[in-house]
């Protein structure tokens, strides 16, 4: 017990002396789109179907200085959020930085995890992202969060992985190493690591490396803390991943960054291969795609409690009764080349543009099907599987089939 209070003030110490993350206060709604911060985005990823409602009670746990909190209010129009820390610092900032922006539904709670059951009733969608690695229990920590999740409610988690995090583990046990029992200073742990980068030959492993991934966002300190002067810090791999995740009692949804986990992207070259690779369980599925290409540093995934009604639009009738409306995640719409929720470029076809417009256009208006949109336009239903598999269309089954 006296270890994990230890180790929570460690954490907490930390982010008092270097909140994070350190993103500047603006006076307006922050800028860009994320779709894993939108319910209705999020929601239809792990489900396939737009939620039915809207008026929802989120959570922001381990919200920081409150960049992700900020998103989540402007981006869900008709929801409250709680957003909850360890560190007062990093709360005064997600205060501050949640007035000047004008996102007013929310709240924020000096709270742990740990004392979750503290915070009334339950939340439809809740965002832990950077935070249950830094927890010395991580799997009470997520059954906490799952006990706040409310039935048929989701939520997103992001958690670091070994593999790609290998000489960032290596550069701090040097600073440790060379700090003795200074550890627990940050502020000259920040100087240590910052003079070993400087000292190191240019084509040392470790600087190399720091260079090529983290060094433009390294240049703030707060980054730089967060990264090489931790106090507490667990990474996964595929196996103990999913222990954290059977721990939960959740039903997991999916990975949120699902390219990465597209086996073709790596034996697209042979189909023998891909072909032996699916027919692996999932997990052994998985650590192939890790084991292939380790330079992932994080997870980043849906769970949910169920009951979850998943939608399979591979049925064409079902598909066609359906209501598609445009995603609320496009940016730069109306055009053929727009930005997608994780604000990548997409160069629609001639017949995705005119399907998204004609979604467009019906919106507001009374509800038109897929089967109406598509009598005035010459449009396959693979194209419409395919706006909805890249989250750029939301649809709602027709109510015949509820
Ligand atoms: C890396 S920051 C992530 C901040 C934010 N979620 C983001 O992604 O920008 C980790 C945050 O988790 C908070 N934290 C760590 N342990 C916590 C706990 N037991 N309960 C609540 N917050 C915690 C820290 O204070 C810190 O602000």
């Amino acid at each position: 017990m006296k270890d994990r209070l230890d180790i929570s003030s460690a954490v907490e110490g930390l982010y008092d002396a270097f909140p994070f993350p350190p993103d500047p206060l603006i006076d307006e709604a922050p800028p860009g789109y994320n779709w894993r911060w939108s319910w209705p985005v999020a929601y239809s990823f792990c489900t396939g179907q737009k939620p039915k409602k809207q008026d929802i009670r989120i959570l922001d746990a381990g919200c920081g200085t409150g960049s992700s909190t900020d998103y989540l209010v402007h981006l869900n129009p008709q929801s409250s959020v709680v957003g909850i820390d360890l560190s007062g610092s990093a709360l005064r900032l997600a205060k501050e930085r949640c007035i000047r922006s004008g996102a007013s539904r929310v709240e924020f709670h000096h709270l742990s995890i740990y004392d979750i059951e503290k915070l009334e009733g339950e939340f439809d969608f809740i965002n832990c992202v950077g935070v249950l690695h830094h927890l010395p229990d991580p799997i009470q920590g997520i059954q906490n969060l799952a006990l706040k999740l409310a039935p048929g409610g989701i939520m997103h988690i992001f958690v670091y992985a070994e593999l790609g995090r290998w000489e960032i583990r290596l550069m701090q046990q040097a600073i440790a190493i060379l700090q003795g029992n200074k550890r627990g200073n940050y502020q000259d742990g920040v100087k240590i690591g910052r003079q070993l980068f400087a000292s190191l030959p240019e084509n040392n492993r470790l600087v190399k490396y720091e260079q090529e991934r983290w060094s433009f966002e390294n240049q703030r300190d707060e980054c730089f803390a967060d990264m090489y002067v931790h106090p507490q810090e667990i990474d996964y791999n595929i196996d103990t991943l999913f222990e954290l995740i059977e721990a939960s009692g959740l039903e997991f949804l999916g990975f949120s960054n699902w390219e990465y986990w597209d086996i073709k992207r790596l034996l697209g070259k042979s189909p023998e291969l891909i072909e032996k690779a699916i027919d692996l369980n999932y997990k052994k599925h998985y650590r192939l795609i890790e084991v292939l290409d380790p330079q992932i540093s994080h997870y980043e995934f849906f769970l949910g409690r169920p009951p979850l009604h998943k939608v399979d639009w591979s049925h064409d009738q079902f598909l066609r009764t359906a209501i598609p409306e445009l995603s609320p995640c496009i940016q730069g719409w109306p055009s053929e080349n727009i930005f997608d929720g994780s604000y990548r470029l997409v160069n629609l076809s001639r017949q995705e543009y005119e399907f998204l417009e004609a979604c467009d256009q019906a919106s507001g208006k009374s509800q038109l099907t897929v089967e109406e949109i598509l009598t005035n336009i010459s449009v396959g239903l693979e194209t419409v599987r395919l706006l909805q598999s890249r989250l750029l269309i939301l649809l709602t089954p027709s109510s015949d089939y509820s």
